[in-house]
C-alpha cells in the first residue's frame, strides 16, 4: 500500500483565489467561478504523475518526437452537492473523463453522511478516480465516497478539496492510507456543528445561492 500523503497546493493563483472564496462578501456568481479555476488548478497538480509515452507527430516543418498520455482513463466523481461546483473546471482539462456522481448530505445532528444518490461509470473498475468535494471537515463523507468507489474495484483514487480540516484528513489517510489527498489549505479545524474553521462556511450554499 502507497504510503499516506497531503498536497497541499501553494501556488498564487490558487492561494489568490482562496482569499476570494473566504471572503464573506463573495457572492455567488464570483464564488462559483472561483470554485470552478481553484477546482482546474488542483486537477494540473493532482494530473502531474500521470504516465506519457513518445509518439511522433508531423509538424508542419519536420517530424518531431512528442508525449502523449498512455495510463488508464479518468473518472472524476463529485460527491454532491458541493463537488459538482468543481467539475466543469476539471473536465475542462480532461474532457474525455467519466464522471460520477455521489450525492451526500451530512446529518447536522451526528454529523455523519447519508447517502441519497450513487451513479458511477459502468467500467469504474479499469479507470484511475478522482474524488472532488471542496471540504474534508471530519471526513465521514469523502472516505464513504472512497469506500463506495473502491467497492466497485477502483484501484487508483484521489482526492481533491479546497479547504481541509485536520481532523477531516487524519481520518481519510487512516480508513484510506492509499489516497493522496489535494488541498489549498489545511485550516485549523472544526466548530461544535462540524464546519471548518476559519473555512469558507458552507460550500453547496454559496455555490448554488441557497443560504
Ligand atoms: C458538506 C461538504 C462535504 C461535507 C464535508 O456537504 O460539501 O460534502 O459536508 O463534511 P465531512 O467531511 O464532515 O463529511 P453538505 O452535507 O453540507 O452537503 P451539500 O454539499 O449538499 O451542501
Amino acid at each position: 500500500m502507497q504510503k499516506e500523503s497531503l498536497v497541499l497546493v501553494e501556488h498564487p493563483l490558487v492561494q489568490h483565489k482562496l482569499a476570494l472564496l473566504r471572503d464573506k462578501n463573495t457572492g455567488t456568481k464570483e464564488f462559483k467561478e472561483m470554485v470552478s479555476e481553484i477546482a482546474t488548478l488542483m486537477c494540473y497538480e493532482a494530473t502531474r504523475h500521470l504516465p506519457t509515452e513518445e509518439v511522433e507527430v508531423e509538424t508542419p516543418m519536420a517530424l518531431s518526437k512528442a508525449r502523449v498520455l498512455s495510463g488508464r482513463k479518468l473518472a472524476f466523481v463529485p460527491i454532491l452537492r458541493a463537488g459538482l461546483g468543481m467539475l466543469e473546471g476539471v473536465a475542462h482539462l480532461v474532457p474525455a473523463a467519466k464522471v460520477g456522481h455521489i450525492g451526500m448530505y451530512r446529518d447536522p445532528d451526528t454529523l455523519n453522511p447519508v447517502e441519497y444518490y450513487n451513479k458511477l461509470p459502468r467500467d469504474i473498475a479499469e479507470r484511475d478516480v478522482i474524488v472532488l468535494d471542496p471540504m474534508l471537515a471530519t471526513g465521514g463523507s469523502a472516505v464513504d465516497a472512497v469506500t463506495l468507489i473502491k467497492k466497485r474495484g477502483a484501484k487508483t483514487i484521489q482526492f481533491i478539496g479546497i479547504i481541509g480540516a485536520p481532523q477531516g484528513v487524519e481520518r481519510l489517510h487512516k480508513e484510506h492510507p492509499d489516497v493522496t489527498i489535494y488541498l489549498a489549505s489545511l485550516d485549523e479545524g472544526l466548530d461544535a456543528n462540524g464546519f471548518i474553521l476559519p473555512g469558507l462556511g458552507d460550500a453547496g450554499d454559496r455555490i448554488f445561492g441557497t443560504q
